[in-house]
């Protein structure tokens, strides 16, 4: 079992992430840190503190990651995508927010778990580059990081140019690519092929005695709606956030190439990430080498999700 701390923004896509994680065999969440990005981080605790209840998980520590990007600007959030909270429809105004930890927190779990650590971020990138910036080298002896985020050479989703969790803190997303060595990025480039469809939930939410059926399909009802404006004809939506996590314990079902990875942040270029992709790449001094995931095996990802989610 991979020991894994979370970072979150949900949101739908996120939410089927931390369901995902509490189903897998092969996910031990050692804590969930959330912040801004679809939601506000308000938000973000109170829908995976409700997750967590109905998965009797209450156990799992919550910790409070950043409201706002680096750069001080007011965050911008996707409600239109995620609807009124974050849920879809769900009312969850109600739900209790339990075993709230500072930031702090975070630096405890590394001490803790150091080479038996994976940090896996599923949200603009500013908890992560915080964590770069104040954990101190400790963050070295962590086992592996994975980042869904950037768009390589295809069009983003946030702009035309850029992809979401990069967009929502291009500051922090530099941070991260210049401090950060190893990391595995998951970019728009494979995520947007990992289309869950709406009888796929349909499906799963028969299950009646697992502690998430009831509220697949509403979840799925809504976000795949919204995808019809951005993806007109698309039946069910991508699942960016799973497609990470399914990504990360199925280590034979997918390539990466190893890359310098630069990210914008100007304000007309905002978010777009780049990286010299020809066979003998012009190396930048100084600028440390991660890892871009450009091809999946759809088939195999859909077939665990259903699986995992179906256990
Ligand atoms: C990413 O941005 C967010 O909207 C999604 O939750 C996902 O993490 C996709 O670009
Ligand atoms: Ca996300």
């Amino acid at each position: 079992m991979k020991k894994i701390l979370l970072i979150v923004d949900p949101g739908i896509d996120d939410s089927f992430a931390i369901m995902y994680a509490l189903l897998s065999p092969k996910i031990d969440i050692v804590g969930i840190v959330c912040q801004f990005g679809n939601v506000s981080r308000e938000d973000a605790l109170r829908n995976s503190s409700f997750l967590l209840n109905l998965a009797r998980r209450e156990d799992i520590p919550l910790i409070n990651g950043a409201s706002a990007p680096l750069s001080g600007l007011p965050p911008e959030h996707y409600y239109d995508i995620h609807g009124t909270h974050g849920m879809g429809e769900l009312n969850i105004k109600n739900t209790m927010f339990k075993n709230i930890y500072p930031f702090h927190k975070i630096y405890d779990l590394i001490t803790k778990y150091g080479k038996d650590l994976t940090i896996v971020s599923l949200s603009p990138l500013t908890s992560l580059a915080l964590t770069y910036l104040h954990a101190g080298s400790n963050i070295r002896d962590v086992k592996e990081i994975f980042v869904m985020g950037g768009a390589f050479l295809v069009p983003g989703n946030a702009s035309h140019l850029a992809e979401a969790n990069i967009y929502g803190d291009p500051h922090a997303a530099k941070i991260v690519t210049t401090h950060g060595e190893g990391i595995t990025f998951v970019p728009l480039n494979v995520s947007h092929r990992s289309i869950v469809s709406k009888e796929m939930i349909h499906y799963l939410s028969l299950q009646t005695d697992a502690p998430f059926s009831p509220i697949l399909k509403p979840l799925m009802d809504y976000y795949s709606e919204q995808y019809q404006l951005s993806m007109p004809g698309i039946n069910g939506a991508p699942l960016h956030d799973v497609t990470l996590l399914s990504i990360l314990t199925n280590e034979d079902h997918y390539t990466t190439v190893n890359r310098q990875i630069f990210v914008d942040t100007d304000d007309l270029t905002k978010g777009l990430t780049h990286a010299d992709f020809r066979p003998v790449p012009e190396m930048v001094d100084d600028h440390p080498i991660n890892k871009i995931v450009l091809d999946i095996n759809v088939e195999h990802l859909l077939n665990d999700f259903m699986k995992v989610m179906n256990s």
